[in-house]
């Protein structure tokens, strides 16, 4: 069914009007409109938060591209996730200038502390780990991170030790680091 069948047959769209309208402003830039695709999944993420199938259909349907095509590319960016976040997500920025002060020695434990790897949930739902795509610009306090928006910097030595103890506690696994 596509949007205009949707519309007519009252289907609920699973995004808020107000985000549709970005998504159709945002298409409506491109002479291709498929070239909206990209930027139009990212737009309905930072709703949803994560891309089920009814959103990705959703927002495939209003560009006017196959359900496949845009679940292909969902599948395709990283930064496109098909699954929810936990409660607390911790975002460790890996680009080029963190990874040389200890970017991925960071997300090795704590993707060790957490017993998951970067992209997963715990599976209680607890907490999330991303590698990220973007320099928050805190790049020399690296290695850093980011909780839930907030900026977590300088992470060595026993503010490290600390830090993976709160994750720890924050995921259900207090006490295990040594
Ligand atoms: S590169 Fe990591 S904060 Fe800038």
């Amino acid at each position: 069914m596509n949007v205009q069948d949707q519309e007519a047959a009252g289907s609920a769209s699973p995004l808020s009007a107000a985000v549709e309208e970005r998504i159709r402003a945002e298409v409506g830039r491109y002479p291709q409109r498929r070239t909206g695709l990209l930027p139009a999944l990212k737009i309905a993420q930072e709703e949803t938060h994560f891309l089920p199938p009814p959103v990705i259909a959703r927002v495939a349907d209003m560009v006017g591209v196959s359900h496949a095509s845009a679940n292909e590319l969902v599948t395709f960016y990283s930064m496109l996730r098909t699954k929810p976040l936990g409660t607390t997500v911790v975002e460790v920025c890996a680009q080029l200038p963190c990874a040389l002060r200890g970017a991925d020695e960071l997300l090795g434990l704590l993707a060790a502390a957490l017993e998951i790897e970067p992209g997963d949930t715990t599976p209680n739902g607890a907490v999330t780990l991303l590698r990220s795509h973007e320099c928050f610009g805190a790049c020399n306090r690296a290695p850093m991170c980011v909780v839930n928006d907030e900026y977590r910097e300088n992470l060595r030595g026993k503010a490290l030790e600390a830090f993976l103890a709160e994750v720890e506690t924050a995921a259900g696994l207090e006490g295990q680091t040594s």
